[in-house]
């Protein structure tokens, strides 16, 4: 075996989870982040964790708020979730940059993309200082899903989102 760098490693477990996590700008906006440190936590109560780089303004609005849904994005939003990426919320509306179609969800402020696999609706219990990152570990008010929609993963690491069938 040869000895590999963490971003290494990330190709070898490839088909990453991926998630597009949305939280709640200041203006009531939603704000989209591709996030893949994602994990369930606990079976009961459901929770599951999710980390933000220290910098992500996602992170920042959910510790903020204590509110976030995390979604596993369908295929259509391939390009859009690599775009949401490679800005931050903090100066850009994503859903408008991008013109990605949004659908509100019963019992909570922050909207969702309308092609959405499993949604996540998830109140902030405890973040966690952990490196270059922030821990946020979530406890889960409900699961909503659409098994007819095909979820994107991450493939090579994180450099290309595409459906599981095609590796
Ligand atoms: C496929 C993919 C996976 C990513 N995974 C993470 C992650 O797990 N944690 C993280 O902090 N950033 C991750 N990023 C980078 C953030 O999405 C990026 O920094 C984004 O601009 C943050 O937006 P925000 O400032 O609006 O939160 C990932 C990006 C991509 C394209």
């Amino acid at each position: 075996m040869k000895e590999l760098n963490i971003m290494e490693a990330t190709a070898y477990t490839s088909p990453n989870p991926l998630t597009l996590i949305c939280s709640l700008n200041e203006n009531g906006t939603t704000n989209l982040a591709p996030i893949c440190f994602v994990s369930y936590l606990s079976f009961n109560p459901p929770m599951i964790g999710f980390a933000a780089g220290k910098q992500s303004h996602t992170g920042k609005r959910v510790r903020e708020t204590g509110k976030v849904i995390v979604t596993v994005p369908g295929k259509s939003l391939a390009d859009t979730v690599m775009a949401c990426g490679s800005s931050t919320g903090a100066t850009t509306n994503k859903v408008v940059e991008n013109h990605i179609e949004m659908k509100a969800v019963d019992g909570s402020d922050i909207r969702i993309p309308v092609d959405t696999r499993l949604a996540i609706v998830a109140t902030l219990q405890q973040s966690v200082d952990v490196g270059d990152h922030i821990l946020h570990i979530c406890q889960v008010d409900k699961f909503l899903g659409d098994e007819d929609r095909k979820g994107l993963y991450a493939w090579n690491g994180f450099g290309k989102v595409a459906p599981a069938a095609e590796g």
